[in-house]
């Protein structure tokens, strides 16, 4: 009897020995190992704490998401030089030693996603994957990707940083990936899209750069993106992009830059007039002030006269402001306030309700208002005085727009029974057609009415 039990065990493991290697030779145990299509490890959901030891070199496939895994080793895969597809998401994983990746130079897919105390990439972790065409970083807990980490990766199409914590990005971070189609870098903390930061992404299809804290888009930040169709930029804290900045992005399809805190005066305009060339669709830019809630395409080109105060927000406004000696992200004072030669042109030849830039675009049923913002802005054209009486003001200029700014019907989508005479109120009262300089200011505000009644609107 003895013996008998003693054979059934043998046998009884060796069954499962058997099981734990279904098919050919050296398949780890908790792994199922098959051949077709390609040769795979699959070892998945098996609460693996650690890289099974005896991975078939030939495998080309290896899948060891959903485990324990603490740390990648640089022996790990080191001697699975076909390796083309590699998963280790969601594990906690939370070091890869130098080298862990080294030689898998056909490795095409890897995903590291969802380890979320990686924390820290080596600066030559991805070395020499020169097939690698997707790379997923999602969820990692990134703060920082290291000076050249991408390089050498000229195949790489589809790269997932979503969902980080990451601050910034190096200059020249993606330079070698001219075939680069998706870059995912939402919902991290980047504060502002340098000149240099997305150079050399000349494939770029689409840029997700929504949900960041992006205040600022620098000048030259997308000169590269001439082949970009889809831009998120919303949920960011926006206030201003040019229309120069946005110029490169000739392929654009998708836009979006709702959710943000735009300005909606001189320093919108020209992204206004990108707007009026721009083919493709885009969300709603709500304007934050002083139009507040109003679509910034929308708007008149008169509407986005003057230079509303921004130093003037209370502290808590979160921008356009610095304190004397502190390096502002963007001009304080903005370049169109100081500028006015061109804008009396402007201002005369909008005299005319029936400009070209206004016709080509004509947003309904705002005619009124925009007549009423041209008579305004003309009587607003010398506003040195004003300037100073509101400089000197005790009241905020903020206290004073949102007052006047937000009568009942104002503050949501502009409707035809908008009150014009409110709204031109509150613009010549208020700051935002404050003066340029040099304009003119009629100092008599009496003389509006009667251009209104001339005009046929009271
Ligand atoms: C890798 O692939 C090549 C070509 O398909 C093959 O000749 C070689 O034997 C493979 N190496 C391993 C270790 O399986
Ligand atoms: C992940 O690893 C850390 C140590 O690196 C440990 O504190 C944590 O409990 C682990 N989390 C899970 C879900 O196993
Ligand atoms: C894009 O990838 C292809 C194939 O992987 C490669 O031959 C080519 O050099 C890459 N292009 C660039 C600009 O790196
Ligand atoms: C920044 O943007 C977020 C999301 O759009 C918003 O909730 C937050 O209030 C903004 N912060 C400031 C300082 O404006
Ligand atoms: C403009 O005002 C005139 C007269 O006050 C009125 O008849 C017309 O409907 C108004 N147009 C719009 C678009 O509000
Ligand atoms: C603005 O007003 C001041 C003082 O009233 C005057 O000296 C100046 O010439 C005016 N500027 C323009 C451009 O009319």
């Amino acid at each position: 009897m003895k013996t008998i039990s003693a054979e059934g065990g043998k046998l009884l493991l060796l069954v499962l020995w058997l099981q734990s290697v279904p098919r050919g030779h050296g398949c780890p145990a908790m792994c199922v190992c098959y051949s077709e299509p390609r040769p795979t490890v699959a070892c998945q959901q098996q609460g693996l704490p650690s890289i099974p030891a005896e991975i078939p070199v030939h495998s080309q496939r290896i899948f060891l998401q959903s485990n324990r895994l603490t740390a990648v080793r640089s022996t790990s895969f080191s001697s699975c030089r076909n390796l083309t597809v590699l998963w280790l998401y969601s594990n906690n994983i939370s070091h890869i030693e130098a080298g862990a990746f080294f030689g898998l130079d056909k490795l095409e897919e890897l995903d590291i996603g969802e380890n979320s105390d990686l924390r820290i990439i080596s600066p030559t972790a991805f070395r020499g994957l020169s097939r690698l065409h997707t790379l997923h970083l999602h969820r990692c807990g990134l703060s920082e990707l290291p000076m050249g980490v991408f390089r050498g990766l000229h195949s790489l199409q589809y790269l997932y940083l979503q969902d980080n914590h990451l601050l910034t990005l190096h200059d020249d971070t993606f330079l070698d990936q001219a075939n680069l189609t998706y870059l995912f870098l939402h919902n991290n903390r980047i504060k502002i899209v340098t000149d240099h930061m997305l150079r050399g992404l000349t494939g770029l299809d689409r840029l997700l750069l929504h949900q960041n804290l992006v205040t600022f888009v620098q000048r030259r930040a997308f000169h590269d993106l001439g082949k970009l169709t889809t831009l998120f930029l919303f949920h960011n804290n926006l206030t201003e992009l040019s229309g120069e900045t946005m110029a490169p992005l000739v392929s654009l399809q998708y836009l979006r830059l709702n959710g943000n805190q735009w300005v909606c005066d001189c320093r919108a305009r020209t992204l206004w007039e990108w707007f009026r060339r721009f083919k493709g669709s885009s969300s709603e830019l709500e304007c934050h002030v002083p139009l507040a809630g109003k679509d910034l395409k929308r708007l008149k080109l008169e509407e986005l006269e003057g230079c509303y105060d921004s130093w003037r927000l209370p502290e808590d406004g979160g921008y356009g402001r610095a304190r004397p000696g502190e390096t502002p992200l963007r001009a304080p004072v903005p370049r169109c306030c100081l500028q006015d030669m061109d804008k009396s042109s402007i201002v005369s030849s909008k005299g005319l309700p029936n400009s070209r830039q206004i016709t080509q675009h004509p947003p309904k049923a705002k005619e009124n208002i925009s007549k009423t913002k041209a008579v305004e802005t003309e009587q607003a054209q010398n506003g040195t005085h004003r300037k100073h009486r509101l400089n000197d003001s005790p009241s905020g200029a903020l206290s004073t727009l949102s007052n006047s700014m937000e009568p009942p019907g104002l503050s949501g989508e502009l409707e035809p029974s908008s009150n014009p005479s409110g709204n031109r109120k509150a613009c010549s009262e208020g700051p935002c057609l404050k003066g340029h300089g040099s304009v003119t200011r009629a100092p008599d505000l009496r003389f509006i009415p009667v251009v209104l009644l001339a005009l046929g609107f009271c």
